[in-house]
């Protein structure tokens, strides 16, 4: 299949743009590399052997898009295009709404007059807000706390809609937990602008001596330790779910949605104490307040993706912090060039 990948320079769109050339697909990828780098795509390409064609743009240019469409012909779209900082979404919402929502309506548009039908949406379990029955299954009710958690939700609703409307799409829309880690090879990973703000690079940092601390947001939870609790997954396993939901819409009309998770919880300790095995080196951390907005405690029931797409994870949080630091460890700068500490008077 050739299929388009929207945001496939970011961390999660390289990884399953790996596993899609894997799989023999054809991959085009259209960023606008405001949270990513083209970098990410070249070591996709060296790890596979096989070819990405990148196109640089934006989803808010309409025409552009159009005219990729035009050039192609796409089976599929993978869209993992959008911004995802909770904060920077409180405080600019109407950016958010604009490129999140806005982009989508551009690309919806542009696929409905091109025949492209076929769609898998990258949403997040931010949908379900701060509900903490657990474990959350599809049907929990959605009501995202943040205008980041709306603008999943607004665009979950926009596809059920445009589905009912015309019974020709297939979406799939797939609510991610946590994810984390890196390809094994340690050539890919997470590549956070400026200070992370999700627990795993922030705790890989410190672990690389970058940062001297990790700040432990609550120790006073109904969870068994205190801390936090969140299902997390590794970003491959999370790939093999997009290549398994595109599979699955190959043969099968209509709107369905998945959580991808593995169904287990870790507190914030344990990730902690995971990371500093796998780093082989103590990780400080302190307790500090509860971060506003936080649920105690989420974790996933994803048995509907078992049943449905014959999905279920398979790495652990050992794994998870084994991949996360090989490619940090290897990486301090992320996709950065290390700089060139060479004194020029060594080559005279
Ligand atoms: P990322 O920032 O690494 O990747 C997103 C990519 O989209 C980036 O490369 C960015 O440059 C690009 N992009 C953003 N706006 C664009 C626009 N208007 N036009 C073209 N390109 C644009 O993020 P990620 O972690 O890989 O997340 C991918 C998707 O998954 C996002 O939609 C995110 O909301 C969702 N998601 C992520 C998480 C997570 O914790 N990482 C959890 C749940 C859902
Ligand atoms: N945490 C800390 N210290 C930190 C960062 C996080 O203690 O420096 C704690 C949090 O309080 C929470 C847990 O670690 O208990 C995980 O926090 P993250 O920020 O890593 O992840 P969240 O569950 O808060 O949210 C993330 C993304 C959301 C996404 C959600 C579900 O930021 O956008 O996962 O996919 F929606």
């Amino acid at each position: 299949m050739k299929v388009l990948v929207t945001g496939g320079a970011g961390y999660i769109g390289s990884h399953t743009s790996l596993c899609l050339l894997e799989q023999g697909h054809e991959v085009v990828v259209f960023d606008n590399l405001l949270n990513s780098s083209e970098e990410s795509l070249k070591r996709v390409e060296e790890l596979t052997h096989r070819p990405v064609q990148f196109i640089k743009g934006d989803l808010l240019d309409a025409s552009a898009l159009e005219r990729i469409f035009a050039e192609n012909a796409f089976e599929a779209v993978i869209h993992f295009a959008g911004l995802k900082a909770v904060g920077d979404s409180v405080e600019e919402p109407l950016w958010y709404y604009r490129n999140n929502v806005v982009g989508t309506l551009n690309l919806l548009d542009c696929m409905a007059k091109a025949g492209v039908k076929k769609l898998v949406f990258s949403s997040s379990a931010t949908v379900y807000g701060a509900s903490e029955l657990v474990p959350l299954v599809e049907q929990s009710p959605v009501r995202a706390v943040n205008p980041y958690g709306r603008t999943k939700e607004q665009i979950e609703d926009i596809l059920s809609d445009l589905v009912a409307a015309d019974t020709d799409w297939s979406v799939a829309i797939l609510r991610y937990f946590n994810p984390v880690g890196a390809h094994e090879s340690g050539r890919i990973g997470e590549d956070p602008r400026g200070v992370p703000n999700n627990l795993l690079p922030f705790v890989a940092q410190v672990a690389a001596g970058r940062r001297d601390k990790v700040r432990v947001f609550g120790n006073d939870y109904g969870t068994p330790d205190g801390t936090g609790v969140r299902d997390y997954i590794h970003v491959m396993d999370l790939a093999a779910g997009h290549i398994a939901a595109l599979k699955f819409i190959q043969s099968h009309l209509g709107a369905y949605c998945w959580n991808l998770g593995t169904g287990r919880g870790s507190s914030v300790l344990e990730v902690i104490a995971a990371f500093s095995a796998s780093a082989g080196r103590d990780i400080p951390y302190e307790f500090a307040p509860r971060r506003k907005g936080d649920a105690a405690i989420s974790y996933a029931d994803a048995s509907a993706a078992l049943a449905d797409l014959g999905w279920t994870a398979h790495r652990d949080l050992a794994q998870m912090c084994e991949d996360h630091w090989r490619w940090q460890s290897a990486n301090p700068l992320g996709y950065q060039p290390m700089p060139d500490l060479t004194d020029g008077d060594d080559h005279q």
